[in-house]
């Protein structure tokens, strides 16, 4: 199948689009490409029990939204279909990753968990490293994109140190440039700092946004601390339980850049903490 769109250093190039005539200035800008696509996703893992009803999502390229809800609600599960990593029997509905059908192991996705999963025989370097070399990536450019990102998240003197020498945040910082090394457009992170003291957190959160500026992929960011995910999205995707849906698609027009240690400051974000907040107890059900 024939993508109408491609990845190129960051920007959607359209196929065809250099035999297209220039757009007129007065012609409206088309809205960034869809990447991530849940139509009517219904999920049953038993018979006669929905973990998910009805969940419906539209994610454009280069939007950071963040999903949050109570425990069981369907947040990782909505991750996982996304990832491909869910049976096709378990669920009914259409599901698009950028123009195609989920699968395991899809190369346009990185996805990052709470757990940093590093290996303990490798050094930070190395296992930044690991999965471009799976993936057949050169050496040098391997060396390069991993020294590049251990030095964004703050670890350019510890590229040669062991993660059993690493706090838990670093071990963190390690597994973030990992993420971000394979280069794949989209990135799926559950509760990603979810175990990390909240000053780490709050440095771990400005480590992304930084990231983000920079590379604009495109983030559906799982976490359980609503001011973690109005402090780094577009939008704030609240889920309700009993049964697990989504209930509502709240916009987070705080300007860019920021810093969520500035934001804390801002009253514009504390009055969107207070609607995610109010939403997320009106779909805790029974
Ligand atoms: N592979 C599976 N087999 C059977 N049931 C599953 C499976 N995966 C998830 N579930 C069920 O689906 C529901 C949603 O689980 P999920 O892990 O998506 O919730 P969550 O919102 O991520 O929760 P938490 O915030 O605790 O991580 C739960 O009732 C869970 O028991
Ligand atoms: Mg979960």
């Amino acid at each position: 199948m024939t993508l109408p769109f491609r990845f190129d250093d960051g920007a959607l190039a359209f196929a065809g689009a250099a035999t297209q005539a220039p757009t007129s200035p007065e012609k409206e800008e088309a809205p960034p490409a869809v990447v991530i696509q849940l139509d009517n996703v219904r999920v049953s893992f038993r018979e006669g029990i929905v973990a998910v009803n009805d969940a419906s999502l539209i994610i454009r390229r280069g939007e950071f939204v963040s999903l949050v809800g109570p425990s069981g609600c369907g947040k990782t599960t909505l991750l996982n279909i996304i990832a491909g990593l869910v049976e096709r029997t378990s669920y009914t509905g259409r599901s698009e990753i950028v123009g195609n059908a989920p699968m395991a192991g899809n190369r346009d996705i990185a996805y990052m968990l709470a757990r940093d999963a590093l290996c303990p025989w490798l050094s930070a370097k190395q296992n930044v490293e690991l999965a471009n070399r799976i993936r057949g990536v050169d050496k040098k450019t391997c060396r390069s994109t991993a020294l590049r990102l251990l030095d964004a998240v703050g670890l350019g003197n510890a590229t040669a140190v062991y993660p059993k020498e690493l706090s838990h945040g670093m071990r963190q910082r390690v597994a973030l440039a990992r993420t971000f090394s394979l280069d794949a457009p989209v990135l799926l992170m559950d509760e990603p700092f979810g175990a990390l003291d909240v000053f780490t957190k709050i440095q771990l959160a400005d480590v992304l946004l930084d990231l983000w500026g920079q590379e604009r992929k495109t983030i559906l960011f799982v976490t359980h601390d609503l001011s973690e995910a109005v402090g780094l999205s577009d939008r704030v995707v609240v889920m309700g339980r009993n049964p697990g849906r989504i209930i509502a698609d709240i916009a987070v027009p705080l300007e860019r850049p920021r810093s969520m240690k500035e934001l804390q400051k801002d009253p514009l974000f504390h009055k969107l903490l207070a609607e995610v907040w109010q939403t997320l107890e009106g779909g805790l059900g029974e």
